[in-house]
């Protein structure tokens, strides 16, 4: 991929500095030092409504995300969703999912989804044409492979991936996160972080 690719990194965590956004910088400074345009949308910061599940958006046919009647900060973010060439996906696990700012986020995203009214399931409007790529990050205060593999976090980082026409390249998942108030990313998972942003670009 290019220089000043578009990359599009969606927040999820509550906290500053705390693991997701520590994770967020390093891949943000690796992507920076590769010459790609990098925007980074905190959720916990960003006006989004809840999904009515009118199903307005999901009525419309095409490729292109649907129109939501909500006239809130989603609509710009569907377009520098629909600008960016990839993305970072990040969450916390909490309660054993994402956080609820993100699956607030998610479930916004059911504009990308084609679902007319007498159809019993939505058929995904970028199935098929996923060129885009993603890099997803979350922890956990459980150990990295249990958290990876026994809470929801990861599926649906994944899924939301999918909703936008992404391909994961691969999950950053960092356990034992929750011991001290302000911990700091290991050697390990910063060289790991710059692994993932390098394939992002199509590198490492
Ligand atoms: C409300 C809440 C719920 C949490 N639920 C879980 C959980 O179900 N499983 C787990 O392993 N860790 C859980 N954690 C720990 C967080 O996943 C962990 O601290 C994470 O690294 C926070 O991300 P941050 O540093 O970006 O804020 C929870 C933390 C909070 C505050």
């Amino acid at each position: 991929m290019a220089d000043m690719t578009r990359v599009l990194v969606i927040n999820g965590s509550y906290r500053d500095d705390g693991i997701t956004d520590q994770a967020i910088a390093v891949a943000v400074g690796v992507l920076k030092g590769e010459g790609a345009n990098t925007e980074v949308v905190n959720l916990r910061e960003y006006p989004i409504e809840f999904c009515r599940n009118c199903r307005e958006c999901t009525q419309q046919p095409g490729t292109d995300p649907g129109k939501c009647v909500l006239g809130d900060g989603m609509y710009e973010l569907i377009e520098k969703i629909e600008l960016a060439e990839a993305y970072i996906l990040a969450s916390p696990t909490n309660f054993s999912s994402v956080t609820a700012v993100f699956k607030r986020f998610m479930e916004r995203l059911v504009a990308y989804a084609y679902w007319p009214w007498g159809k019993p399931y939505p058929k995904f409007r970028k199935q098929g044409l996923r060129q885009k790529k993603a890099m997803l990050i979350s922890s956990s205060a459980a150990p990295a492979w249990l958290g990876r593999w026994s809470f929801a976090t990861s599926r649906q980082l994944k899924m939301a991936a999918k909703t936008i026409g992404a391909e994961p390249v691969g999950i950053l998942f960092t356990g034992l996160s929750s011991m001290e108030k302000h911990k700091r990313l290991t050697q390990k998972t910063i060289d790991r972080t710059r692994i993932l942003a390098s394939r992002l670009l199509g590198a490492g």
